[in-house]
């Protein structure tokens, strides 16, 4: 028995060092290629993209190319069923990358076909490929996944993500809300094309952004309607809305990226839908005013979506298909988040400390038509945004925390940084910069660096002080 045990403990001994000598040995004679031979080349994908306020938003590792989402949403009992179809190209060799996702349950992931292992951890899911991916590799991820998706409190406290309503929902998800409704990389950084299919009980509308392709009634009388957005949109500004809505479509002549008029979609909750309507149908003249200033419309699609629903207590540039609660289906609101079609949607942030180059833009742009239709100088409503104590908190891209990423001074004292550059450039200058900002930009990503440079190369000149003072100034300047 003691001898028994002995000899066996003696040969695992020499088998692990016969082993180790092994490995050893084709260790030298591979040189640096060890990983090669066991198999292992690729590293994860990093679980965040370190940006300065949400650090683990977005993913490492791929870049997505579409989101092909199908949604199927019963809103008496406010579970949804979908599946997400992710084409994304590899930037890193990759053995498993992550997806933002936050509560519902998965039920399985598929990578180019094969079944992948999933790991779950906070908003972090992640996928272990069967073979790893090969850096520059386009490939294909699915997901399935259910539940009774929970909407996200801000650090502002509103509410953001999928928002259940009285027979419907809305969903909305600026900065992070996305991920309480799919999976995917939730970063601004990330832009994608989507197509999205939403299959709901008969007698219900269900909208979403971009144009849509198709309608059909399934097997058991629920109906499927397809929403195609072509051009690349942030997950923050994609939109769900299921409800009794009206809709009214109509176009506008305006250059946009599709050839002909550009359709106009909107919809409105019958409780608005009458009293919106006039307000929906400035839509066209809006955008033809917009697109003198700020250049081609940047997208296929137009329109807005009005909800009477209590929950969502702010108004959403939603790509292409902005969203409102009636309560702030107002003119100026209207003007803002079409302006955020150029200044936000088609040129997005590169991170979240550049909101600013969203609100302080479409609030000028409110300026700006009060300027042309109230009879209010711009130089008023600056001096009127001057005088106010809260928009001297921070500077415009500096905002402390998470929780004043939508304060005044980032739409206030954003709006005042573009007002004192125009009086500084001048009116020419400034006009040029207002229509070739989104050009340069058009469909990218830009920080607040690549704003200071491209306002200094269209002036021609040096613009430091303007930005020391308005733009980086902790204080408020003597004068305005
Ligand atoms: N971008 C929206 C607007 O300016 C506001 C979004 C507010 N979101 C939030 N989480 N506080 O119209
Ligand atoms: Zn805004």
């Amino acid at each position: 028995m003691y001898v028994y045990v002995t000899r066996t403990r003696t040969r695992r001994r020499t088998t692990r060092t016969a082993a180790a000598a092994g490995l050893l040995a084709l260790a030298l004679l591979a040189g640096g290629c060890t990983e090669a031979i066991s198999g292992v080349r690729g590293a994860p994908g990093a679980a965040g993209l370190r940006d300065p306020y949400f650090p683990k938003l977005g993913n490492g590792g791929y870049d997505v190319r579409h989101y092909a989402l199908s949604l199927a949403y019963d809103p008496g009992t406010g579970r949804l069923d979908g599946t997400v179809e992710i084409t994304a190209r590899a930037t890193q060799d990759l053995s498993a990358f992550n997806l933002d996702l936050a509560g519902l349950t998965v039920g399985g992931a598929t990578v180019d076909g094969d079944r992948a292992a999933y790991n779950r951890a906070g908003n972090e899911l992640t996928l272990r490929p069967r073979e790893e991916i090969r850096d520059g590799a386009e490939f294909r991820a699915t997901v399935t996944y259910s539940g009774v998706p929970e909407p996200i409190t801000d650090a502002d406290g509103s509410v953001e993500g999928w928002l259940r309503t009285d027979g419907g929902a809305v969903a909305v998800g600026e900065p992070e809300g996305s991920m309480t409704w799919f999976p995917g990389n939730h970063h601004p950084s990330d832009k994608a094309a989507y197509d999205i299919s939403l299959t709901v009980p008969a007698g219900l509308e269900a909208l979403s952004n971009g144009v849509r392709t198709e309608r059909r009634t399934e097997g058991d009388g629920r109906v499927t309607t397809v929403w195609h957005a072509a051009e690349p949109m942030a997950s923050y500004l994609a939109t769900v809305a299921v409800g009794r809505y009206e809709t009214a479509t109509e176009t506008a002549a305006v250059p946009a990226a599709v050839p002909g008029a550009l359709p106009v979609l909107t919809a409105a909750e019958p409780p608005v839908a009458a009293d919106s309507a006039a307000l929906r149908g400035e839509i066209p003249e809006i955008l033809a005013r917009q697109v003198e200033r700020f250049g081609p419309y940047p997208f296929s699609a137009a329109g807005a979506i009005v909800t009477v629903d209590g929950t969502l207590g702010y108004a959403l540039e939603t790509q292409t298909r902005p969203v409102f609660p009636a309560a702030s289906f107002d003119r100026t609101t209207l003007v803002h988040e079409l302006a955020h079609q150029w200044f936000g949607n088609s040129v997005t942030p590169e991170t979240w400390r550049d909101l600013w180059l969203n609100e302080g833009f479409a609030t000028y742009a409110e300026w700006l038509y009060a300027e042309e239709y109230e009879h209010v100088p711009a130089r008023t409503r600056f001096e009127r945004a001057f005088a106010q104590e809260a928009n001297w908190a921070f500077p415009p891209a500096a905002p402390p925390a998470a929780e004043n990423l939508f304060d005044p001074p980032v739409y206030q004292r954003g709006a005042m940084v573009l007002h004192k550059l125009r009086e500084t450039v001048g009116e020419r200058t400034f006009g040029e910069i207002l229509r070739g900002w989104p050009a340069k930009y058009r469909h990218a990503n830009a920080s607040t660096d690549d704003f200071t440079a491209y306002a200094e190369s269209v002036a021609g000149k040096d613009l430091d002080g303007l930005w020391k003072v308005w733009l980086y100034g902790e204080g408020k300047p003597d004068r305005p």
